[in-house]
């Protein structure tokens, strides 16, 4: 069956440029791009009229837990890929902290084995840095490597020991794999739940200070450049870390950095109070900490937006704020929240937002996507711009509700996922 996408406004990287054409797809690749097909060319296809809305390359996101293996309660890889392609994502990494962690090869194939079965999405496991992400031993990076691994990282635990990271660094050298870093420095953050600052002190909290997160990213950078291996910095929440990486570029070392939609958005302030779903690691920061995030992405200081999207169940996330785990879903809010708070209001633009989701997650990743050309895969976002809508967490693909943009009005997100020529998901429904 083929697929004509008719007088979409195509974006395309590096140009950037909005071009109003149609694209022919045909056995799962784009076959054809040209500003008006003939009739003759599309005989038989099935047409979808995108006037007056973005074709994207399919969104990526580097950073999401899946929880299975062992936690499917909070998400299952199904579930996940579902609440990616309701969010307009084709492709997902997801993060090796689960139970087992996935740091063999033997777990990369299981984990790629049940997402090709029933994933709707494409996932790329990121393999552990050290075994059981414990810090204490390397993980097998060569096997995981043949197990089709495209990143090692070992998120939700910083590798404390620098010697360890060192080491690590040369081996990811060796296999051409980005090094993605959780960055903070257990004795600082220690037992810390939220930003300290004037807020965690009136709550009464224990803060974890900025410094837990900017002191492990100097130390990675001296690593990289020793090494000369790839880091990329996770979640990227305090202007101390983005002086840093600005730094880091400016002398040349290989280092890329992500942000979130919540640490873009939101401010400690804007906790409500004792609501864990408020309650993420890295802690959402001040009001200078956003406009500092905001401008290194404008600036490319920042390259990716990723979600660091992180399931957890209504039982977990319901006890004391203390006791309640880390983490935020993200998957189906991101671009929709993206394009209202950001794009919309002119902060970033749109090729911006979409070059940092679509194009950078790509090369971070070294996958050949992110694109749009004739003879590539079909995995394209349909985005609408003007799509008025509220948050709503029950509708939710994703097994996780841990979200604090509950009942927040959004203006713009995806109209149609595709994955491999075949719609994934169109106005909200996702057809597995
Ligand atoms: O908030 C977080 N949740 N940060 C992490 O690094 C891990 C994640 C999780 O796995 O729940
Ligand atoms: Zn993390």
């Amino acid at each position: 069956m083929s697929l004509l996408l008719k007088s979409a406004l195509v974006f395309n990287s590096p140009g950037g440029l909005l071009e109003k054409k149609d694209i022919l797809i045909k056995g799962g690749k784009i076959f054809k791009i040209a500003p008006v097909l003939e009739k003759k060319e599309h005989e038989n296809s099935q047409v979808i009229d995108a006037w007056g809305k973005i074709v994207a390359p399919g969104l990526i996101d580097l950073h999401v837990h899946l929880r299975q293996p062992g936690e499917e309660g909070k998400e299952t890889i199904k579930s996940g890929c579902a609440a990616a392609a309701a969010g307009g994502f084709t492709s997902i990494a997801c993060m090796p902290n689960t139970r087992p962690v996935t740091d063999s090869k033997m777990m990369v194939e299981r984990v790629k084995e049940i997402a090709r079965r029933e994933g709707v999405v494409n996932v790329y496991p990121v393999g552990a840095i050290t075994k059981g992400s414990l810090g204490e031993e390397l993980a097998e990076m060569g096997l995981m490597v043949e197990g089709g691994i495209k990143a090692v990282s070992d998120d939700g635990r910083p590798v404390a020991d620098a010697s360890m990271m060192g080491l690590a660094m040369e081996y990811a050298k060796m296999f051409n794999l980005p090094l993605i870093s959780h960055c903070e420095d257990p004795s600082l953050a220690l037992g810390g739940v939220m930003n300290q600052g004037l807020t965690s002190t009136r709550l009464g909290l224990r803060g974890i200070p900025d410094t837990a997160e900017a002191v492990m990213v100097a130390r990675d950078i001296i690593l990289a450049q020793a090494s000369g291996s790839h880091l990329h910095i996770a979640h990227v929440s305090c202007a101390r870390s983005v002086e840093l990486i600005e730094w880091a570029k400016s002398r040349g070392i290989k280092v890329t950095a992500e942000v979130t939609p919540h640490h873009l958005v939101l401010t400690e302030e804007e906790m409500e109070e004792f609501d864990a779903d408020y309650k993420m690691n890295p802690p959402l920061r001040s009001k200078e900490d956003v406009e500092a995030l905001r401008k290194a992405l404008k600036e490319g200081v920042i390259d990716i937006i990723a979600t660091d999207h992180a399931p957890h169940s209504r039982e977990d996330k319901g006890v004391e704020f203390e006791r309640a785990p880390f983490g935020v879903v993200g998957l189906e809010t991101a671009l929709p929240l993206i394009l209202t708070e950001l794009v919309h209001p002119g902060h970033i633009k749109l090729e911006e937002a979409l070059a940092s989701l679509t194009i950078k997650p790509a090369e971070i990743l070294g996958l050949d996507a992110g694109v749009i050309r004739e003879g590539a895969e079909a995995d394209l976002t349909i985005v609408d711009l003007d799509k008025e809508d509220k948050v709503d967490r029950e509708k939710f693909y994703s097994g996780g509700k841990n979200t604090p943009f509950q009942g927040w009005k959004v203006k713009g997100g995806a109209y149609m996922t595709i994955v491999k020529g075949k719609i994934v998901m169109r106005e909200g429904k996702v057809y597995f």
